[in-house]
Parts: C-alpha cells; sequence; structure tokens
C-alpha cells in the first residue's frame, strides 16, 4: 500500500516518519506551504509534491492530516481530481469518516478516520515514541480490517469502533486528558490560598500525582481509591465542602465526590454510604441531621 500525506504538521510527519521507517512505501507529502511539503518530504526520504493531483495518482491511501476544521474543505477540493479506489483517512479523534467525507461514496473511495490515542508534540521526534500506541478506528467496511492489520504488523494497537460511538469515544480521552487538567487547577488555586506559589504547588503535588496516577493506570481506578469517600468519612467531607469557593469548584468537587461514592459503594458493598452522597448531592446545607 502507497500512503500519500496531505498537511505535513505534527501527525502527518510522524506517521510518514514511522511508516517509511518500517518499509512502507510513502510516496510524500502535499501542504498548504509548499516549503512544509519539502521539509517533512526530507525528513521521511520521500516527495514533496507541488500539485495534490500527482499525489493522489501516486497513492493507494491518503492520509488528510491537516486540523480538523479544514479536513472535509480539503477532502471537497480533491473530488475534483478523481478519488475512486483510494483510501481516505484523516486522523481527528472527534470526527467520523462519515461526517468528514460526505458522499464519499459517489467518487468511488472509502473513507476511514485513524485516530492516534497519543499525543503528538513534536513534528520530528514525536514517532520515536509511537511504537505501541492506539488507534482508533473507524469508517467504511471495504478495508476495515486491511487497515488494523496493516497498523498491527507495525506494531501499533487497534481498536475498531462503529461510528455512532465516535463522540462517546472523544469525550472518554477528553475526560482522561483534558478534564484531569480542571481537577489539578483546582488543587493548584487551593494550595495557593494556603499560601503557596504556583510554582510550589505543583512541586509540591507532583509525588501525589505521580504516584496517584501510576496506581491508577495499574490497579484501575476504583482499586486505586482511597482518601476520606472512600472511608465513607463524611465529617470531612462537609469540611472541604465548606473551604471550597461555592459555584464551578464546588460542584466540581461534588460531582467527582458522588461518582467517587459509586466506586466505592462497589468497592465495599456492606458500606451504606447514603448519607454521604445524600450530602453530596445536596443543597446550601447538605447534610442529614444526623451527620
Ligand atoms: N497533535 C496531536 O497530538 C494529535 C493527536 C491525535 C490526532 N491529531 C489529529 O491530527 C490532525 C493533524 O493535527 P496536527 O497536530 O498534525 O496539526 P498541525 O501540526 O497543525 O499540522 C497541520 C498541517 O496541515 C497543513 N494544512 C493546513 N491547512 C491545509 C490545507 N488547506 N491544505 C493542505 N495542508 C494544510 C498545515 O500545513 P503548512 O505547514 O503547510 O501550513 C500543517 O502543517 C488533526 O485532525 C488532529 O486532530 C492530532
Amino acid at each position: 500500500m502507497k500512503i500519500g500525506l496531505i498537511g505535513a504538521g505534527k501527525v502527518g510527519c510522524t506517521l510518514g516518519k514511522y511508516f517509511a521507517e518500517r518499509g512502507i512505501e510513502v510516496t510524500g507529502y502535499y501542504s498548504r506551504t509548499f516549503a512544509s511539503a519539502q521539509e517533512a518530504a526530507a525528513f521521511t526520504g520521500t516527495k514533496a509534491y507541488d500539485d495534490p493531483a500527482a499525489l493522489i495518482e501516486e497513492s493507494d491511501a491518503l492520509f488528510l492530516t491537516v486540523p480538523d476544521r479544514m479536513i472535509t474543505t480539503v477532502y471537497e477540493g480533491l473530488r475534483q481530481y478523481g478519488l475512486a479506489g483510494k483510501m481516505l483517512c484523516h486522523c481527528s479523534g472527534a470526527m467520523t469518516a462519515r461526517e468528514a467525507f460526505p458522499a464519499i461514496e459517489q467518487t468511488g473511495a472509502s473513507g476511514y478516520s485513524i485516530h492516534p490515542l497519543f499525543p503528538v508534540s513534536s513534528k520530528d521526534e514525536s514517532y520515536l515514541e509511537l511504537e505501541g500506541a492506539f488507534f482508533c478506528v473507524e469508517g467504511d467496511d471495504a478495508h476495515l480490517s486491511q487497515w488494523k492489520t496493516f497498523l498491527e504488523s507495525l506494531h501499533l494497537r487497534v481498536q475498531i469502533i462503529p461510528g455512532d460511538a465516535k463522540v462517546r469515544y472523544h469525550a472518554a480521552c477528553a475526560i482522561a486528558s483534558n478534564l484531569y487538567c480542571a481537577l489539578v487547577q483546582t488543587s493548584v488555586e487551593l494550595l495557593e490560598e494556603c499560601g503557596f506559589t504556583h510554582a510550589l504547588a505543583l512541586e509540591a503535588l507532583a509525588p501525589l500525582v505521580r504516584s496517584n496516577l501510576q496506581r491508577i493506570l495499574q490497579v484501575g481506578p476504583q482499586d486505586a481509591l482511597t482518601g476520606p469517600v472512600e472511608r465513607n468519612d463524611a465529617g470531612t467531607v462537609k469540611k472541604h465542602l465548606a473551604c471550597i469557593p461555592e459555584g464551578t469548584e464546588q460542584a466540581l468537587y461534588r460531582a467527582a465526590s458522588a461518582k467517587l461514592v459509586e466506586m466505592a459503594s462497589r468497592r465495599h458493598p456492606e458500606e451504606d454510604y447514603s448519607a454521604l452522597m445524600d450530602g453530596l448531592k445536596g443543597g446550601t446545607d447538605p447534610w442529614p441531621k444526623t451527620q
């Protein structure tokens, strides 16, 4: 399979280099600016194209590694060249193949979303760490299993998902990466209120965050859970709520803790967490009188 790339950015360079280094025929690059295509071609030992028609002609599969908002526009532009028999791929985590490549069946091409679940931060170094990364693949039935076999043969891991699960998949990725930032930021702000500088707060939290994350990844979040919610210590949780600013931060604490109660209940089915849960879900005076 000969692979061409449109968009010579971080993901385009990383995939092209990774493929080329493992003996895959990478035809080369077309990009918005010819200089980028030339740079990527030199990096991967492939060709720079100043005309997408020639790249399409010489490739079996085309990766549209352009920003998400440009994928459909670029695809629409490519339709004039004739795409029959080609496989079009994009790497967005948020969009399905069908959404990105509308009416692709009319072109005779097939469409795939091939999302690396991996932070690609560098054009010229990320390929070194890509081996073993997960790719979430979705799209036309015609070549779905071919893509799985192809990627797995390159020591990448593949999960095929149905198109209607793509948004849920993306939400899951955002929760693990982006939403986690909100929790750490809230923690840092509370430490700043205790007199820590921002830098010192990050330094102080580092061992806690690192070892917790390591444990979560080793045994799963439910078994990694410790702390007042897990201990059913409603008194401490109540004190926490009293000092956390009302509004976003308190809502975050309540919602995350309610999720923790669900997890703790599954871990300790003999324990009765209902008073703690009622308190977390309550209003301004959330705790039952017995607390
Ligand atoms: N970075 C990540 O961590 C990551 C992870 C998973 C998936 N993805 C996905 O991978 C895709 C690419 O992201 P990226 O991080 O590689 O972006 P990027 O580094 O910003 O690169 C995008 C490239 O697209 C080119 N481009 C923009 N408009 C174009 C057009 N109209 N025609 C041709 N080329 C065009 C740009 O070209 P010039 O250089 O010529 O201006 C740029 O090099 C996105 O769908 C993204 O969601 C990214």
